[in-house]
């Protein structure tokens, strides 16, 4: 279990960034490119020493800068869209490297994807199975298909990000799974390469991953007893990263996850492993930077309210997520605690519904108009997420050099 409940008290953004974020008008979404380039690098040299394949989940954060990075160091991509599909080929990733994901792919998306010749679609039911079958047939190709099984497995974090257990809508169940296999066999524009399993997201307890392994080596025995080949084990994503701490514990333990794969999933001669991992790749690289419009008094706390709402940063309204908040005007850069007298506020957006909330009792220097919030551990599910409602503008990027 990783430990990720501390907060840290220092601030640590460098001074020269709140220069940098002066020049801009607020809010924008901020991307440290060097902390991208340094967690890439740290899941390749882990994941590579055991010949692992990792794609990068395009759902967390499809800013192009971002998959221009992602795609220098190698990593695949994992996409649950035709227009992310769409993004990936943009952008440079090879057919070869591009899965197609997500539980209602609609037709035009599938023949684009075929079209594309991407390596490999992750179905995630039979009527699927049968509606690719005859869109390749028309198209006169050949798809290559994963099964994505729902291996009923608790991913321990919350329940709008679960996504492995019999009661959400994803994979196919084990108790159908007779059934798929057997219709398989007539869908002739198939070719099944693998096994696809995702539990969920933000998981800090690694003993879920390794439940996974466990139940991944059952389900590849009942394939085995059937005598049918599986090329390709892609166990998902779902890495956490540490929302309290994001620079004192900036990087996840990738050594530990991926060693964790090596030493509890029993492979066959030839197969590969695939990972998807999305948050764990961009989560820290990004800040929601934002100015404060107001200073309002409250009954027990003074409410901070700011540019940026839940359009620019829709998690805490969602699934209740903390984020590091900070001051990045009125702290001491430098220090080791925050300035004296430090007040707590009700950190706020501007958009009319009282979700609209960033932070209960968030503890600041005391704040001022004009102040910089940074909004730390906001590059994954971020920017993708925003919304325009009430009209408001699409949020924009700033990437450090
Ligand atoms: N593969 C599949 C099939 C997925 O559904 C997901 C995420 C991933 C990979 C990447 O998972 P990651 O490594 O990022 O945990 N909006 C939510 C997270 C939703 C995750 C959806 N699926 C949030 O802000 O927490």
């Amino acid at each position: 279990m990783m430990d990720y409940s501390r907060t840290e008290s220092q601030n640590m953004f460098p001074e020269a960034l709140l220069h940098t974020f002066q020049k801009y008008p607020t809010p924008f979404y901020y991307y440290d490119l060097a902390v991208l380039r340094e967690t890439l690098q740290r899941i390749k040299t882990e994941s590579g020493k055991h010949g692992f394949y990792v794609h990068y989940a395009l759902k967390a954060n499809a800013n192009e800068e971002v998959l221009a990075s992602v795609r220098e160091f190698g990593l695949g991509a994992d996409c649950v869209s035709g227009n992310e599909v769409k993004r990936a080929v943009e952008c440079g990733f090879a057919s070869e490297q591009i899965v197609f994901a997500g539980v209602g792919k609609n037709d035009a998306e599938i023949n684009y994807a075929l079209g594309k010749n991407i390596s490999c679609f992750n179905c995630e039911s039979l009527q699927e199975l049968e509606v690719i079958n005859g869109l390749a047939a028309t198209a006169g190709k050949t798809a290559q298909i994963a099964l994505r099984i729902n291996p009923n497995v608790n991913a321990n974090t919350h329940k709008y990000i679960t996504t492995g257990l019999e009661e959400n809508k994803f994979g196919i169940n084990l108790w159908e799974l007779e059934e798929v296999v057997g219709r398989l066999k007539e869908l002739k524009n198939l070719y099944l390469t693998g096994l696809h399993f995702h539990i969920g997201s933000q998981i800090t307890d690694l003993s879920s991953f390794k439940s996974l392994c466990l139940r991944v080596n059952e389900i590849q025995g009942w394939f085995v007893s059937r005598k049918i080949k599986i090329e390709n084990v892609n166990v998902g994503g779902g890495l956490g990263v540490d929302y309290h701490a994001p620079d004192t514990n900036r990087f996840p333990d990738f050594a530990a996850y991926f060693d964790l794969f090596k030493e509890f999933l029993e492979l066959r001669p030839g197969q590969q492993v695939h990972f998807e991992l999305g948050r764990a790749v961009v989560a820290q690289c990004g800040s929601l930077i934002s100015k404060v419009l107001y200073i309002k008094k409250g009954v027990k706390t003074n409410f901070v309210i700011l540019d940026a709402g839940m359009t620019e940063l829709i998690r805490p309204a969602l699934y209740q997520s903390y984020h590091k908040i900070e001051n990045v005007s009125r702290e001491d850069l430098t220090a080791k605690v925050p300035l004296p007298a430090p007040c707590k506020y009700d950190v706020v957006g501007p958009i009319c519904e009282s979700s609209d909330c960033f932070g209960k009792a968030v503890t600041l220097p005391e704040t001022f108009r004009g102040d910089l919030i940074a909004i730390r551990s906001a590059g994954a599910y971020g920017e993708v997420m925003a919304s325009e409602y009430n009209l408001r503008d699409k949020v924009k990027a700033v990437y450090s050099k």
